[in-house]
């Protein structure tokens, strides 16, 4: 048993407290390599903001669960090398699917989890979340839940508010389970293609896909069901025009990538909204860097030589979520 107290990290709750109360939200980067991990030190560090460095299953396959607690462990003591003296992290596990993975997790450093319990039957999620809760609870580490089921680009239900999470049930559920916190369904979903071009409208001027509005609406009545309750956002990259184009300038094939407006995660974040998941967009910063450096160097074969600008081109991203959509800056 390893706690994550004495690797240095933190649990949300006063993070999510602080942020609540402050009208800003934590960004949650996932991460699977060194380069993430670094360039979300780096960006957290320079803009003296808290963080959440959260892994999925798929990660923990890819890298090894082992591996990337160290790196988390890493990061502690990287930040403070940097010159941070209280370096506020949290390692979190991203859709846990599982109570027995929750374990594994909360017994090997990670100061927060997630059950995702979001495609089981109402009852279901309660008493699988519940299980969480109790075993989490014991050791002082957070728990996310999800009630709602994310629209996706392959069920077309970008528009069926079914999928949205149903306000009448939050109080209920977030009672009941005992969760911190509260991921939700209001438009946003995973991936570099949220919406399929005809759940979209056209700039006129630019022929860009403009994608439907977040529900705004169901955000502000679950917020007045349940005051001051930490509320998280998953699948919020924006997927920038500007990355796409590199990357499909420099051979690669991403017609029609479309994610979240940032206004809109702007105006999220001012709200009970304290949580911003944030993945597609670090992949999206280190292929355009990377394929612009092949298709410019091609003689390059020493992965520091296209790793490096991968590396600066995801910084830049991080701290331009971090400063001007989350608001997260100047919180240490
Ligand atoms: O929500 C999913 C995250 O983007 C993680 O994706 O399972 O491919 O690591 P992954
Ligand atoms: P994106 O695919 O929009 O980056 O979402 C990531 C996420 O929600 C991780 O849980
Ligand atoms: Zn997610």
């Amino acid at each position: 048993m390893t706690s994550y107290k004495e690797l240095g990290l933190v649990n949300t709750t006063e993070m999510f407290k602080k942020a609540v109360a402050g009208g800003y939200a934590i960004p949650a980067f996932n991460f699977n390599t060194l380069e993430q991990m670094q360039a979300i030190v780096q960006a957290a560090v320079e803009t003296k903001s808290p963080v959440i460095m959260q892994v999925s299953k798929g990660a923990r396959n890819y890298a090894n669960g082992t591996i990337l607690r160290y790196m988390a462990q890493g990061a502690v003591e990287y930040a403070k090398e940097l010159g941070c003296e209280n370096p506020q992290i949290v390692l979190h596990l991203d859709h846990g699917d599982s109570f027995e993975l929750c374990k594994d997790c909360i017994d090997n450093g990670f100061s927060s989890v997630m059950i995702d319990g979001s495609s089981l039957p109402y009852e279901d999620n309660i008493a699988l979340t519940k299980k969480v809760v109790e075993y989490a609870h014991a050791h002082d580490v957070t728990v996310e839940a999800e009630l709602g089921v994310l629209a996706g680009v392959e069920d077309e239900v970008a528009s069926e508010v079914s999928h949205y999470t149903k306000p009448e049930e939050v109080i209920d559920f977030a009672t009941r389970s005992g969760c911190d916190s509260l991921a939700i369904s209001i438009g946003t979903s995973h991936g570099a293609y949220k919406f399929t071009p005809d759940q979209c409208t056209r700039d006129p001027k630019t022929g860009k896909l403009v994608p439907p509005p977040l529900a705004f609406d169901i955000l502000h009545e679950i917020e007045s069901k349940l005051p001051g309750f930490p509320i998280v956002l998953h699948g919020s990259s924006s997927v920038p025009q500007d990355e796409v184009d590199t990357i499909n300038a420099h051979g690669g094939k991403l017609p029609d990538a479309v994610g979240i407006p940032e206004e809109q995660l702007r105006e999220a974040s001012k709200s009970a909204v304290c949580k911003i998941n944030i993945d597609s967009d670090s992949r999206l910063a280190m292929t355009a860097a990377i394929r612009k450096h092949f298709d410019e160097k091609p003689g390059d074969f020493d992965p520091r030589q296209y790793l490096k600008p991968a590396r600066e081109n995801m910084k830049k991203m991080y701290i331009h979520k971090i400063v001007d959509v989350l608001g997260s800056n100047d919180k240490l």
